[in-house]
Order: structure tokens, then sequence, then C-alpha cells
């Protein structure tokens, strides 16, 4: 008999005919009240799951008694009870690898528009306000040859490091648990404390996942370090910043520009302080958000979900004890 998969997410024609063929399938495309309500009356038979930006918690879970796999469509897990799932046996997969490129342009998109102040011009431009050539007080600052710090050097932190020193001729530094010989080696960087990086950096860049270690790593102490000239790039998870306190650095010239692309509430208010200063260059969480990449990692998901509703280990498990116990269960 068919397992029975409930998506969350809206898939492209070709992925839904390969999930069809193997599966049953309730597709919510839209998380809205009547597609909550929807999801919620398909859970108790569901015994696959796959979507992205759901909160999944366990009273959600408790909702599917029969569920075995969870694939999500990201490679950020911070929406999921990790232990939760881990405890109820049920196998989590996320989309690491396919998006890393892809994050790693809009970090440098994000560092370009921030230092040459692409989206404040242009909008001079598109607003009829370019009436002469542009002076000092328009000018931008230099990317190529600045000291890119890169805060979690993680695949998509090393992609970001590629670009700094291959296309850029940046000397590059890096904060993370640990010391990565082979990063040194390719990109000659080296790696610091975070004060020192922070004090040391013209582009601090965050690259690392939202955990409970590092919600609320960067606040007033930490921006108190950086640069007047130094420039701000969020391209990991908003609640990694006290956001108020970012608002407060840039206000008070403490960090001359910042480029997010994730905030600690998204969507973001059009009201939010951010929207009205010049220097803040803010997307609507395009990390990923590319036709291929997203298409690639929707492609990885359905791989990962099938693979785990047949018995097999996914391609991308999160929480490999699940797997492991799967295992010596199938052996015994
Ligand atoms: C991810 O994959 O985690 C991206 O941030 C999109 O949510």
């Amino acid at each position: 008999m068919k397992k029975h998969v409930v998506l969350y997410k809206k898939l492209s024609p070709g992925l839904m005919a390969r999930l069809h063929a193997q599966a049953e399938v309730t597709l919510i495309d839209k998380l809205d009240s009547d597609g909550l309500t929807r999801l919620r009356d398909a859970l108790p038979s569901a015994q696959g799951l796959l979507g992205a930006s759901l909160r999944l918690d366990a009273e959600l879970l408790d909702l599917a008694p029969n569920l075995e796999a969870v694939a999500s469509v990201s490679v950020g897990i911070d929406n999921y009870d990790v232990d939760y799932l881990s405890q109820r046996n049920i196998l989590l997969s996320n989309t690491p690898d396919v998006l890393t490129e892809t994050t790693a342009d809009t970090g440098f998109a994000l560092i370009l528009a921030t230092a040459r102040r692409v989206v404040e011009l242009a909008n001079l431009v598109r607003t009829g306000q370019w009436k002469q050539n542009i002076g000092p007080m328009h000018f931008g600052s230099d990317v190529h040859g600045k000291t890119l710090g890169i805060i979690g050097m993680g695949r998509i932190g090393e992609a970001l490091a590629q670009r700094g020193h291959f296309g850029f001729g940046m000397p590059v530094i890096y904060h993370s648990h640990s010391v990565k010989p082979a990063v040194h080696k390719r990109f000659n960087a080296q790696h610091r404390s975070l004060p020192q990086l922070l004090e040391q950096a013209d582009f601090i860049c965050l690259t690392l996942p939202l955990t409970a270690e590092t919600e609320g790593l960067i606040g007033a102490r930490e921006f108190a370090l950086m640069r007047p000239e130094s420039i701000f790039i969020n391209i990991s998870r908003g609640k990694v910043v006290d956001e108020a306190a970012l608002i407060e650095a840039l206000r008070q010239g403490q960090i001359r520009a910042a480029g997010l692309d994730v905030f600690e509430r998204e969507p973001l208010e059009h009201d939010s302080p951010l929207l009205q200063l010049n220097n803040v260059v803010a997307t609507p969480h395009i990390g990923s958000a590319t036709h291929e990449t997203r298409e690639a990692m929707a492609r990885c998901a359905v791989d990962n979900l099938l693979a785990a509703l047949a018995g097999e280990r996914p391609l991308n498990v999160v929480n490999g004890e699940v797997w492991d116990r799967r295992r010596a269960t199938m052996c015994t």
C-alpha cells in the first residue's frame, strides 16, 4: 500500500508526478488559516511530511502518530523540534549542499550592494533625482582588497571565502568553533576569536545556523567592537542578532551599513525602523531563491523523503540516531 505524504509546499509538475507515483499525496499549497486546518486534518494519517517555513513543534507532531519522516526543503532546521522528532523516532532530513553556492551569491550581492550603495543610488536615478554628476556624498567604499570576516565557517562560509579570496583579493578571517586547516590552505584564511574578528573585519558576515547557542550572539556589546566603516551582513537567521541593537548601531554610526536577508520576524514589518535607514539593504530571505536552486532543493527533499519511507537511509539525515536505531531493529 502506498504511504501517505502531506506536502505543505507546492512542487514542480515533474516532482509532483514522482511523488504521486510512489505515495498518496495531500497537497496544502498555502499555509493560511484554511491551509493550517487542512494540515491538521491530514496529519493523523500522514507517514511523510515535506515542506518548509512551518514551525513543526510537539503540538503539531502529536497530531501525527504515524509519522515516519519529515523532509525539510531547507538547510536550516531551526523550525523543527529535533529532540522531539528523535524521541518519536521520526527521521528529519534537510537540503544542504545544493544551495551553498546560491546562498553565497546572495551574501556577495549584499556585500556589493551595501558597499557601493547600489539600491540607494539606483533609487536616486529611478526617482528623477540624478541631476548632476555625483560627488563624495554619494561615494561608496571598495570591496576588493578589504578584509572579509566570516562568522560560521561551514559550507556557505567557505563559498563566501572563495568568492572573497579568489574574486576580490580579500584577506579572509573567520570565527568558528574549530580551526579549519583546509580553509587556511585554500583561502589563506586566519582564525580569530569573535572580538578580534569584529574589530578587524571590514565586512562581517554571519553564515551560522540558529541554535540555542547562537541566538542573540551579536548584540550591543558586539556592535560596539565594530568600526564605523564596518559593514554587517546577515544571511543566516535573524535571531542570531539582537535587531534592536543593530538598529541602534546603525543610527549611532557605529557601523557604516547593513545588508540583511533575514530578520527577527519574517516577513519584516513595513514600519520596521530598519526600512527608514538608507544604509540598510533588506531582502526578503532570498538566500537560496533562484529557480534552479529551489528546484534542486525540492528534488533533494523528495529523494530524502522517498528513501526514508522506503526504509533506506536518506542522503541528508539530520537526526542520525533515529536511523541508527532503525537499522539496529532491522538487523535484529
Ligand atoms: C534555508 O534553506 O535554510 C534557507 O534559509 C531557506 O529557508
